[in-house]
């Protein structure tokens, strides 16, 4: 049996365990790191790719901004193309505030080589990871390590395992109330080496669905198109995807896209989620085990890195004084930024996508909330503002009043 002991233990190498395991690093907190799947495996995985302005900050206050603020892309707005008509939201304009587009599997990289060149401990490939959480005193993850059996003793586990991840269904299902909602949609998207046809992101609302042209490098486009749910990639051949992109993307009717080889594609069925409360014991979960967004404004990397950024906080605050209340408080203080943008996820999602068995009024609806982004300067902030988060910053932290009655 191979036994060892770190003070926190990390179930997940995405953005979430390999943020946290860094900045405990940084705060002289112990952590190992036990990742399913390969390291390859988890630098190639292509997720979405927008990061907001507080997301980047933190990256370079603890030194991972480096590549990212060489080769990531500023943003100053984007374009809502409707039926083919070009409307531009300027974000920075209306904000103060830009975001980037960076891959995350470059993130994931960028993070990785940090926590291997300061000797910090992440094992990938470990399939068989069990928790068992103690109420007082360490807790013990059992895995298999380098062929043998292994037991980490430690103070605390993260849960930062993904949606389907193992950690939170540690929790008993009397103790967590999970809120989820299904759109009847999914996303395809491909990474195709083909220079974006726009500098910023387009937003494509059409009759045939929507569609969105986002970029990774100058030379690499990354495009989505909204299908139906439980669609096979097999239904969708390069021609097909290229044939619709250019109908949803077309502006007064021309075609406006650039082609070229399709590199990578995905599916991803449009989801809501919200685990509460995000914690149990010594379990404190982060990132997409406790919550899920719509991929509609890219928030859900955003949300994991201020998730893992409250939560090494907490876990400072224990080990530098003892007090325990910041990691008692852990779920309370990140629930309402984590509504705030399950709200914003659904609200895009309703405006940019015209959802099967959305009757007429549905319908106009949707136009009269993209008639408000357009002509209102008002709405038109608002947009802004949860766009790029500024309006998540002030949903954490200080003191806030309460919605009493509010049901369930
Ligand atoms: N044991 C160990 N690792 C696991 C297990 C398990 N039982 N189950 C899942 N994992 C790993 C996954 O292989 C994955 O690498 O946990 C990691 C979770 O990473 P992500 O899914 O990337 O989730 P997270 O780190 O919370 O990142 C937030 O933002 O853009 C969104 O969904 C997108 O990944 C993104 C997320
Ligand atoms: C992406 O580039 O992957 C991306 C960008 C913006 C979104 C969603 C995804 O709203």
């Amino acid at each position: 049996m191979n036994r060892l002991r770190t003070q926190v233990a990390i179930v997940g190498a995405g953005p979430a365990g390999l943020l946290l395991s860094h900045l405990l690093h940084r705060q002289g907190v112990d952590s190992i790191v036990l990742e399913r799947r390969s390291r390859e495996y988890v630098e190639r995985r292509v997720r979405a790719g927008l990061l907001e302005h507080s997301t980047v900050e933190l990256l370079r206050a603890c030194g991972l901004a480096g590549r990212l603020d060489r080769e990531g892309l500023r943003h100053d707005g984007f374009e809502l193309r409707v039926n083919g008509h070009r409307h531009r939201v300027d974000t920075t304009a209306l904000t103060g505030h830009r975001t980037y587009v960076y891959g995350q599997q470059e993130l994931v990289k960028d993070m990785i080589r940090a926590r291997l060149e300061a000797g910090g401990q992440v094992r990938f490939g470990i399939e068989d990871v069990s928790l068992d959480l103690a109420g007082d005193g360490p807790s013990t993850v059992r895995c298999t390590l380098d062929g043998r059996p292994a037991e980490i003793a430690c103070d605390f586990v993260a849960g930062c395992d993904g949606f389907h991840g193992v950690s939170r269904r540690t929790i008993p299902p009397g103790l967590l109330t999970s809120y989820e909602r299904r759109y009847p949609s999914a996303w395809l998207g491909i990474l195709a080496a083909a220079p974006p046809t726009s500098r910023e992101l387009v937003y494509a609302v059409h009759e045939r669905g929507f569609a969105l042209a986002s970029m990774r490098t100058p030379e690499i486009s990354r495009l989505y198109l909204q299908v139906e749910p439980g669609e096979s990639l097999d239904a969708w051949p390069d021609d097909r995807i290229w044939k619709e992109l250019r109908a949803r993307l077309a502006v007064d009717g021309e075609a406006a896209l650039t082609e070229g080889p399709v590199l990578e594609r995905s599916l991803v069925e449009l989801r809501s989620y919200v685990a509460e409360p995000m914690q149990h014991g010594p379990l404190f979960l982060a990132g997409d085990a406790a919550h899920i967004v719509p991929p509609t404004a890219a928030k859900g990397l955003n949300l994991a890195v201020e998730d893992v950024k409250v939560l090494s906080e907490a876990f400072h605050a224990w080990y530098a004084t003892g007090d325990r209340a910041p990691l008692d408080g852990y779920s309370e203080a990140r629930l309402p930024a984590i509504w705030e943008a399950e709200d914003f996820s659904d609200w895009m999602a309703h405006l940019l996508h015209r959802l099967p068995g959305d009757d007429t009024y549905g319908s106009r609806l949707q136009r009269a909330r993209l008639d408000a982004v357009v002509n209102s300067p008002t709405a038109a902030r608002q947009l802004a503002e949860r766009y790029v988060g500024t309006s998540r910053q002030n949903s954490g932290g200080r003191a806030r009043s309460r919605v009493t009655a509010a049901p369930g």
